[in-house]
């Protein structure tokens, strides 16, 4: 697995990149990550009584949504901001402030972990995953997401294929791990059994964000992204007016019959067990 050539630096950028976007987050990608909880709590087998831990839990929606289901539930974040805004989302879960990579726990504290979009964008997510095979107990499951590759028929695919088009994507941000590395079905399951778990399932998620207007996907990178929004972030002005309408023109064909638009976002789950 590819991790970051300048760790420290790394996750600094992403630490306040958080800060700064928590809830820009909340507010604009929480109804599109949303849609993916229902198949990962499945997937990790997420139910009544179970000791669950939602490693990056960002907004709070996945601690929230096995909570609904009676687990008793721990959130970890290493954004106090982050965290902040899942104890208001979340009242009836427990939040601490950690990093992924050197989980606070002992080893087979959990019945289950799940960790919506977390592992690419931490600097070592080999770090990541085995820890969360550490404090699982054997028998528990993991799932994690991921988004699946860019491609023209998918927003990711309208942002880089723009970038590519008009800009650099090669950027002085300080270097982290390939954003997408696991967003084909057998990069995420090696990923799994390279980390020691078994029975490794892959599944794709369909899901759709709704935006109400051709430049709602860009607003939503600036105002709750972290590493697309300092891509953008890093073009000159110009650049990014071009990318701006060359993702607002590709936008168009997801045009509803009510106004909005329907950008297909889709996913991975993948899950395995300890
Ligand atoms: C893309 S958001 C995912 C939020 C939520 N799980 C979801 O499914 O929408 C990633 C979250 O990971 C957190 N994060 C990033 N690096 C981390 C690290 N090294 N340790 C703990 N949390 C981290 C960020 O603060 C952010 O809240």
């Amino acid at each position: 697995m590819e991790s970051s050539r300048d760790p420290a630096a790394f996750r600094e950028f992403e630490h306040t990149g958080w800060e700064t976007a928590s809830r820009g987050y909340d507010q604009h990608f929480a109804r599109l990550t949303r849609q993916t909880v229902p198949a990962l709590l499945a997937a990790a087998r997420v139910a009544k009584g179970k000791r669950v831990l939602d490693v990056c839990t960002g907004p709070g929606m996945l601690a929230r949504a096995a909570v609904e289901r009676e687990a008793q539930v721990v959130g970890l974040d290493f954004s106090g901001k982050v965290i902040k805004i899942a104890r208001r989302n979340a009242p009836d879960a427990e939040f601490l402030e950690g990093d992924a990579q050197a989980l606070p726990f002992d080893a087979d504290s959990f019945d289950a972990v799940v960790c919506g979009y977390g592992i690419i964008h931490v600097p070592n997510p080999e770090a990541a995953l085995c820890e969360m095979h550490r404090v699982l107990k054997p028998g528990g499951y993991l799932a994690a997401s991921v988004w699946q590759s860019p491609a023209p028929t998918n927003g990711f695919g309208l942002l880089f294929g723009a970038v590519k088009i008009h800009g650099n994507l090669d950027v002085p941000l300080p270097h982290g791990p390939d954003f997408f590395q696991f967003s084909e079905p057998e990069k995420l399951r090696t990923a799994f059994e390279e980390c020691g778990f078994a029975d490794v399932a892959v599944a794709g998620v369909d899901q759709i964000w709704e935006v109400a207007a051709p430049l709602g996907m860009i607003t939503a990178i600036l105002e709750g992204g972290v590493r697309a929004r300092g891509l953008l972030l890093a073009q000159t002005e110009e650049v990014q007016g071009a990318i701006s309408a060359t993702v607002a023109n590709g936008i168009v064909q997801f045009r509803s019959a009510d106004g909005t638009y329907r950008v297909p976002m889709p996913a991975l789950v993948g899950s395995g067990r300890k």
